[in-house]
């Protein structure tokens, strides 16, 4: 299983420090939204910095193929005019979802409140993961899905004529099983009510306000519980898209890795709902700072500045995991670079991501040298600072994140870390390759 145009890769220590100021393309889930959003709004809805990555071409196309006009302008500069809550069309041929799970389940919850037939497919990976976690909830508003055997793609689809709203507490901690049902929720007439026992990412809730929609949230001995008020008139708004923090995650871990460095990445969402990472990295003792926080396009940006540390090993406990879900692999990497052990709690939901990204960080690290356990659903990693083996082939399992974690790792081996296939990186950050090499001033991450 590998990309139709497969790209080895191989990093190894560059000749100095990382250094310098970056920006990292736009935030995936955000940008997925926006054009969603988008394409259900009254009006023309202006999008800038939108992430121009595979997921999220595969979400453009959908929504042209559901009737939405979608142009791009510029450089991340996209325009969006919508077809207002219910107008979506049936889509003429079969909805590609490429390697996108969340193109993939949010689109259902679009689909669901619209009766219209539609048949969604993915890559090979994505036609791997669960979809029932979507398609069970989702039927209660009286849509109607055929899978195939466990629930995967490719399935069908038919949207309910009259969607019933769904009252949903979600059974894991997923903010695209939220966003689906939420969704389909603005289709149908009355309240929609999901509870989410673990709180995650809420650029849905966020962007449903920014829309016009009516959406409250309580804290409960239940959980969250989110209100959404079915049938809106949503109204296009502009949509400014920060840097994704999952994506700056790899040049801020390659900085504390590498000794000397100093990075700026600049313009990077920092939604508390999404900076597990940062946390978690200056419990174990980065030099990790913000500056010049604010506030744009609804959510909180800033510059983050990563300084070459001595890390320690520490244990990330199970709850952190909804709002760092993306950034284990790197977290992994960091922690074969810090002293001690890291013991990283409740990683069940990274088996059912673009790979099984449990067993794939495993395999990453046993390739090259570092002493790693999985026990039950933890991940427990031994470092050794400064002394790092490498010297592996990595195999990325169709999985950007496993790639580039790969990468960073090779940046601070002492023999040159492998990949068999990089070319899914451009599902998130395009390019990747040539922005961590400016950081070095030189090619370290270049053709295996
Ligand atoms: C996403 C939510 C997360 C994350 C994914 C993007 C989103 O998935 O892994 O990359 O945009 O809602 P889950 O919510 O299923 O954990």
């Amino acid at each position: 299983m590998s990309h139709p145009d497969p790209r080895p890769l191989k990093a190894q220590a560059p000749a100095g420090p990382l250094t310098g100021r970056l920006g990292v393309p736009g935030d995936k889930s955000i940008s997925h939204r926006a054009l969603m959003f988008g394409a259900l709004a009254v009006g023309t809805t202006e999008i800038s910095g939108l992430l121009e990555g595979e997921d999220v071409l595969c979400t453009a196309a959908a929504m042209r193929a559901l009737g939405a006009e979608v142009e791009r302008l510029g450089p991340g500069s996209w325009r969006v005019s919508g077809r207002g809550v219910g107008g979506l069309v049936e889509p003429p041929d079969v909805l590609d979802m490429g390697n996108s799970g969340t193109a993939a389940r949010l689109l259902l919850g679009l689909l669901a409140g619209h009766p219209v037939f539609a048949v969604l497919t993915g890559d090979a990976s994505l036609r791997k993961r669960p979809m029932k976690r979507v398609t069970d909830p989702l039927s209660a508003t009286g849509a109607t899905f055929w899978t195939r055997e466990g629930g995967r793609l490719p399935l069908a689809v038919r949207g309910a004529v009259d969607p019933l709203p769904l009252d949903y507490v979600l059974p894991v901690a997923s903010a695209q099983v939220k966003s689906a049902c939420l969704l389909a929720g603005l289709c149908a007439a009355g309240t929609t009510r999901v509870v989410e026992p673990e709180r995650t990412r809420d650029h849905t809730e966020n962007m449903l306000r920014h829309f016009g929609a009516t959406v409250s949230v309580q804290d409960t001995a239940e959980g969250r519980v989110i209100l959404l008020e079915g049938q809106p008139e949503l109204v296009a708004a502009p949509v400014v898209v920060p840097g994704d923090p999952s994506s700056a995650a790899f040049p801020i871990v390659a900085a504390l890795l590498v000794p000397g460095s100093r990075v700026v990445v600049e313009n990077i969402g920092l939604n508390p709902l999404r900076t597990g990472l940062i946390t978690t990295l200056r419990e174990m003792g980065a030099a990790l700072r913000v500056e010049n926080e604010r506030v744009a396009g609804g959510e909180p940006v800033g510059d983050i500045v990563a300084e070459y540390t001595e890390l320690v090993g520490i244990t990330v406990p199970p709850g952190r995991a909804p709002s760092m879900i993306d950034e284990y692999p790197v977290l992994a990497i960091a922690a074969a670079a810090a002293r001690g052990t890291t013991r990283m709690q409740g990683l069940a939901e990274l088996r059912v991501k673009e790979s099984d990204r449990l067993a794939a960080t495993f395999a990453l690290l046993a390739a090259n040298g570092i002493k790693a356990e999985i026990e039950g659903d933890d991940l427990i990693v031994h470092g050794t600072p400064g002394a790092i083996p490498g010297g592996g082939t990595v195999e990325t399992h169709m999985d950007h994140r496993i790639a580039m974690a790969a990468l960073v790792l090779g940046l601070a081996t002492r023999a040159p870390v492998a990949v068999d296939d990089a070319a899914f990186i451009d599902t998130s950050f395009p390019g990747f390759t040539t922005l961590m090499n400016g950081l070095a001033g030189g090619t370290p991450i270049g053709p295996a």
